[in-house]
């Protein structure tokens, strides 16, 4: 065999289809999420046949296939009843009710918007809709600053199924009474993948994605491994895809295991929030309460909520969170108080 044969010609790609690898891509076919979509599926079959639906709360920490497994059902759905409308919102987008107004709009193509008021615009969106049913997904709806939206959509929207989703089952305790009592969801718990999951799920994406023959199985061995220590399809996705280029760069048709090393040193992985211990969670509550603190302020702070260890100790936190993308933190050089590190909290899901 030519050593020449394994080098990329310029123009030559190993990519079959880098798209695939975009987090936001849903596959066709979403295993090992079947029965949490058949759970979801059965809330929303009573609209098919001109009932109610059912209401749902999915929750589960970041990249294990809410969106994706949901996005799939309202595909389906659209391709096999006209009778049900599907409205996605992504609350981290759009978090006010002004906002996610305008985008039901765009979604059931009314197009006059312009100069229209939060409360025209949703008696436009009553019209239409209550002549069917419709199907709301709310995702990542922790993010959504005001929850009378969706109290209005319990009320005057007849036929529906509300569909919240959040990486912070928490988040729904502190939601009001009178919405609770309306919503009565079902809950839907997602779990984190098992590692042979995680393993099937990533080699799917691969063949997906690149060329056959391209990638080394000790090299997607390695992604899968990591991408099951932080529970993040994404990371592994993302992971991929830099093994992938940096192939690519040497020029080489194989993408081997010292490529997959190269792209797992490069990226900081997540870890996700459920792994945190306890003391790194009362670090992270002292940071989110105290906005832009200096870091000795936020220890006496840490410590009066009865958090553990030295000073030294919770400094090393501080670092961990932050390269875990918890948190920011900033020096701030000289001044009267002299130097000192300044903390702020990062939304959880705000990855870059
Ligand atoms: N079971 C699965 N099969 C194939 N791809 C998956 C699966 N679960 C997650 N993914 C992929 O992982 C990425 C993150 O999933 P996503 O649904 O966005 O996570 P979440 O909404 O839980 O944060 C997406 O690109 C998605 O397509
Ligand atoms: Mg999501």
């Amino acid at each position: 065999m030519s050593l020449f044969k394994e080098v990329l010609e310029s123009g030559e790609t190993i990519f079959k289809n880098e798209d695939s690898l975009d987090p936001e891509w849903v596959p066709k076919l979403l295993p090992h999420r079947e029965t949490q979509q058949f759970r979801v599926v059965n809330c929303i079959k009573p609209l098919m046949q001109g009932r109610n639906g059912k209401n749902v709360l999915i929750y589960g920490s970041p990249g294990i296939g809410k969106t994706a497994a949901v996005k799939w059902i309202l595909r389906d759905l659209e391709e096999n009843s006209d009778d049900v409308s599907p409205i996605y919102i992504n609350c981290w987008q759009k978090n006010t009710a002004h906002k996610i107004t305008c985008e039901i709009c765009n979604q059931i193509n009314y197009s006059f918007t312009q100069n229209k008021n939060t409360e025209e615009l949703f008696e436009v969106i009553k019209n239409v809709l209550n002549k069917k049913s419709a199907v709301f997904v709310l995702d990542e709806v922790d993010k959504l600053e005001d929850t009378d939206f969706i109290y209005s959509l319990i009320n005057e929207i007849y036929k529906k199924s509300i569909i919240l989703i959040t990486n912070f089952k928490e988040w729904y305790v502190e939601v009001e009474d009178r919405i609770k009592s309306r919503l009565l969801p079902e809950n839907i718990e997602f779990k984190a993948y098992t590692k042979p999951e995680t393993r099937n799920i990533l080699k799917t994406r691969m063949e997906h994605a690149f060329f056959p023959t391209v990638w080394d199985e000790d090299a997607i061995e390695l992604i899968s491994e990591k991408s099951y220590e932080v529970q993040d399809i994404r990371a592994g996705l993302q992971l991929l895809r830099d093994a992938g280029l940096i192939a690519e760069n040497h020029s080489s048709k194989k993408v081997i295991l010292e490529y997959a090393k190269e792209a797992v040193s490069k990226i900081e992985l997540n870890k996700s929030p459920e792994n945190l211990d306890q003391n790194e969670r009362l670090v992270l509550k002292v940071v989110k309460e105290n906005p832009d603190e200096r870091i000795g302020d936020l220890f006496k702070k840490y410590q009066e909520i009865g958090g553990e260890g030295t000073y030294k100790s919770f400094q090393r936190k501080i670092e961990r969170l932050e390269k875990g993308k918890f948190i920011k933190t900033k020096k701030l050089i000289g001044g009267k108080e002299g130097s000192t590190t300044i903390v702020q909290y990062k939304k959880l899901t705000e990855f870059e």
